[in-house]
């Protein structure tokens, strides 16, 4: 079953042609001791652009792994994912990164956060890597974020959630157009988690950003356009 927004203008065209994310019967196994581990059996889900969906599912449903493999940071077994049109999975590595760097916000469940660089440089890197670094937006979301207080520090100096705050700053500087965010509110408190969800939803509200969210709080999925769930390996309404 493909998830997909109801939509007027949706329905008179080809199912998802115009979606930003076209997952379609994408499948995935780990080698186990006893053989392959099927982790995701056929998932299918489209995502246009100004929309987000709630990806929701236990632990080891497998909902970072469709994540990595979206970000292109991994390859399926079976299956495509088309990004703005384009088949991620006919790319080669160079190519992958490129659509990574161009059209991609991602914030990974382990933050991945240069020790070597201060919170200032961390939160601008992705943004400079790509030609697209607006000091005033940094400023912006420095300030959202918290942050602002904390901009010469380096990351070893900073608590679990500040550093997750940091990872959400990195990947929304260069305003991506698709946002993969896994967890991103998991070390906050409800008043920070719903901060930063408002800047998440703020974005794809006036930018017109397709937000693909991890998170295991029902109270949080329920404010974003929709929700899916992992079950068995495949994606399922909730
Ligand atoms: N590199 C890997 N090699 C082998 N097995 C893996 C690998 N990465 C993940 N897995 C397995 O795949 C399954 C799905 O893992 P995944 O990290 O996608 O789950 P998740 O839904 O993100 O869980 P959580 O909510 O705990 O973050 C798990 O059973 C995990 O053990
Ligand atoms: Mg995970």
């Amino acid at each position: 079953m493909a998830i997909r927004a109801e939509s007027n203008s949706t329905s008179i065209r080809n199912e998802g042609a115009q979606s930003l994310l076209r997952v379609s019967r994408l499948s995935k196994s780990y080698p186990g001791p006893q053989g392959a581990l099927p982790v995701l059996r056929g998932v299918d889900l489209a995502l246009d652009a100004g929309t987000s969906l709630a990806l929701m599912g236990e632990s080891g449903s497998g909902k970072s792994t469709l994540l990595h493999l979206v970000a292109g940071l991994d390859s399926a077994d079976d299956g495509s994912i088309h990004i703005d049109g384009r088949e991620t999975t006919a790319l080669d590595d160079e190519g992958r990164a490129a659509l990574r760097r161009r059209t991609l916000g991602v914030v990974f469940q382990q933050f991945n956060l240069v020790p070597s660089l201060t919170v200032g440089d961390n939160l601008s890197l992705q943004a400079r890597l790509v030609g697209r670094h607006d000091p005033a937006w940094s400023d912006r979301l420095a300030q959202r974020l918290g942050l602002e207080h904390l901009l010469d520090r380096y990351p070893e100096q900073l608590s679990g959630g500040q550093q997750q705050r940091v990872a959400v700053g990195r990947a929304l500087a260069p305003r991506p157009r698709l946002l993969l965010a896994d967890e991103p509110t998991g070390n906050l408190d409800e008043a920070t988690g719903d901060a930063v969800l408002d800047l998440l939803l703020e974005l794809s509200a006036t930018a017109g950003a397709a937000v693909l969210m991890v998170t295991h709080s029902a109270r949080l999925a329920g404010r974003l356009d929709r929700r899916a769930r992992l079950v068995a390996g495949r994606l399922v309404a909730p």
